[in-house]
């Protein structure tokens, strides 16, 4: 045991730098300080006592591997546990389908408690010690976890901590007056701060959640509500706010939670005259709360939701002198964006742009969560900066991309459909399965085989590229076998105003075996396709996360090119986002430093003619 003690002390005083110092900057002030930060101590130390033997080693095993999740084995697939296996029990009976795709890393769609009806897909909690009743206990939570640590398989799990359900016993005891719950969440008594606020807020969900304060009659205050009514913005500034969740997500941790989803962490710091998002002091608590976890549960890693532009994604990795030191995975919302941005135009050169301005080629202790879809919507994070770099106006380029991908843009392959319509800005964001916005939909209504082909080939394009920019690449449940989109949810009241549910299908097995069985099918080739990529993925040393990733100009714009740079040579991975043949000079490829003209991705030498590559429509290689 004194062994097991000294561990938990010298992580302590592996990370005291990222714990003590951030809370004092942030709460120092605070009459609650000194109370709280020995009650913080206090729950580390019962938390670590009271992990498994089973997690510990875990966590034993992950510092000696600081590097497990930025291999190229890492594959991640996301969903709804109702909509693909029933409950958390019926799980069980799909994690061979997830073996044989490769999978090792599963995010569970929100499974917590939530508030009865509309629940935001799950994302407004009312207790995050409970399942949700449908689908579970904690106690299968924790024998499904255990399950999947046999696999090898790491488990994700959402941990909202920017709001609370106003049903969560929190909320409910604010609501009642109690001043101490009160101060957990922001009260007003009038609307003059709330109207001073919104002056710089920007509307998340303007068509059916307007403004970001709710005025409730019955208690006379307003209370701040970014996202829905029903989720209320907790008071980060509160050092209690602090210690609870800090509580709760080590809870997670000791039932097996390998991988805490932040969600909406840009949100959590409150500052007038601001859009209240990704202020300073946001990347100052996500420093300090993954210190905790570092120290009581060392092989959690936190994966942090902020879906924000390009200079300020980076800032959750940590930057300056929090480098290295924060979210070990976010999203890499701008990858996506550009995929589809390029899809529509034909051309590369934003896309190039973008990503060699903003994006270093290396991270510190961080790697992306890399994927072309997710559960939410698309927004065209397309900056005016950016747009006018390339000679374009911003506006106009994303009401395109918007116009495109609802399908109304004529000659679009896309269908898809409107997500918040912003009348005051004219933003128009996008939902859509994959397979429907890249035009098999559209394609297979209109039974033309060849736009059939070239939709599969940009479903396994996009594969392609989330398979090797750099990251752990996550599949959204039912791409694999190409699900449209699902309209059913307009006959759902709690869901029929929010189209990201058309999305969201219910995993079709049958379409599964059939896929299996008719490799030919549009959606055969869909399923064995992405399965070929992630194979070759894992057998592709140089796409390890750590290794540099530069973008290239492949001085023809048709092409995304980039370099991943191990240390025993240069991998070339290049994509033909046209549906035409496209050509690079022999040359241009050796000065890349392709020497042996082996693609990794088809594991085939590729051929030369007069000294020229010619890429197919939608083509995509990792040469070597
Ligand atoms: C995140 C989730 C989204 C949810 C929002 C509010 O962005 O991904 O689905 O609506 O947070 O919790």
């Amino acid at each position: 045991m004194t062994e097991i003690k000294d561990i938990f002390d010298l992580r302590l005083k592996r990370s005291a730098d990222d714990l003590w110092p951030m809370l004092e900057q942030l709460y120092g002030a605070h009459p609650d300080y000194q109370a709280m930060r020995n009650d913080l101590l206090d729950e580390m130390r019962r938390a670590w006592k009271a992990r498994s033997a089973d997690l510990k080693n875990l966590d034993l095993e992950r510092d000696l591997e600081p590097d497990w999740f930025q291999r190229p084995d890492m594959l991640g697939y996301v969903f709804y546990i109702d909509r693909f296996a029933g409950d958390l029990q019926g799980v069980h009976d799909k994690l061979d389908y997830l073996e044989s795709l490769g999978v090792n890393y599963v995010h569970l769609m929100p499974c917590l408690k939530p508030r009865p009806g509309d629940s935001d897909g799950g994302y407004s909690v009312m207790d995050y010690r409970r399942i949700n009743p449908a689908l579970g206990s904690m106690k299968d939570l924790s024998a499904l976890a255990k399950a999947l640590r046999r696999r090898k398989i790491s488990l994700c799990v959402d941990m909202v901590l920017n709001h609370t359900a106003k049903e969560h016993e929190w909320a409910v005891k604010a609501r009642k007056g109690d001043q101490a719950y009160q101060d957990m969440y922001w009260f007003f008594d009038d609307d003059s701060t709330p109207k001073a606020y919104e002056k710089t807020l920007i509307e998340i969900f303007p068509d059916n959640a307007p403004g970001s304060f709710t005025h409730y009659d019955d208690i006379d205050k307003w209370v701040w509500t970014t996202f829905n009514e029903h989720q209320w913005d907790l008071n980060w500034s509160n050092p209690r706010v602090f210690l609870e969740i800090a509580k709760i997500m080590l809870f997670l941790a000791n039932r097996g939670v390998n991988v805490l989803r932040l969600d909406a962490v840009a949100f959590m710091w409150k500052r007038m005259g601001t859009r209240c998002q990704s202020e300073p002091e946001v990347h100052v608590i996500l420093r300090a709360l993954r210190a905790v976890t570092r120290i009581c549960a060392a092989s959690v890693l936190h994966l942090e939701e902020a879906i924000v532009g390009p200079a300020e994604m980076l800032t959750y990795f940590g930057r300056g002198e929090h480098d290295g030191r924060e979210g070990n995975l976010a999203y890499h919302n701008n990858l996506m964006v550009q995929y589809w941005s390029a899809l529509a135009t034909r051309n590369t050169q934003l896309m190039t742009h973008v990503l060699r301005t903003h994006f270093p080629e290396n991270l510190t202790n961080a790697t992306y969560a890399t994927y072309i879809r997710c559960h939410d919507d698309i927004g065209w994070a397309i900056t005016d900066e950016d747009a006018g770099a390339l000679g374009f106006s911003g506006g106009a380029h994303r009401a395109y991309l918007s116009d495109f991908y609802e399908g109304t843009f004529d000659g679009t392959f896309a269908r898809g459909a409107l997500f918040q319509e912003n009348a005051a800005t004219g933003d128009k964001r996008i939902s859509g399965t994959f397979a429907s916005l890249a035009g098999l939909e559209r394609a297979l209504e209109d039974t033309d085989p060849v736009q059939v082909d070239l939709a599969v080939q940009r479903i396994l394009l996009g594969n392609a590229l989330i398979a090797s920019y750099g990251g752990v690449p996550l599949i959204y449940m039912g791409d694999e076998i190409a699900l449209t989109n699902d309209d059913s949810y307009l006959s759902v009241p709690d869901f029929a105003h929010d189209s990201r549910w058309t999305h969201r299908p219910f995993m079709d097995w049958d379409r599964v075996a059939a896929a299996q069985e008719n490799p030919a099918s549009p959606q055969g080739r869909v399923f064995a396709g992405t399965r070929h990529i992630y194979a070759r993925r894992k057998a592709t040393y140089q796409l390890h996360g750590g290794y540099a990733c530069r973008v290239r100009d492949a001085q023809n714009p048709a092409i995304f090119a980039f370099q991943r740079i191990a240390p025993a040579g240069i991998l070339l991975c290049l994509f033909n986002f046209t549906e035409d043949w496209q050509n690079l000079a022999g040359q241009w490829l050796r000065d890349q430093g392709v020497a042996h003209f082996h693609d990794a991705l088809s594991d085939r030498p590729v051929e030369l003619t007069d000294d020229t590559f010619a890429l197919p429509p939608y083509g995509r290689v990792w040469l070597t």
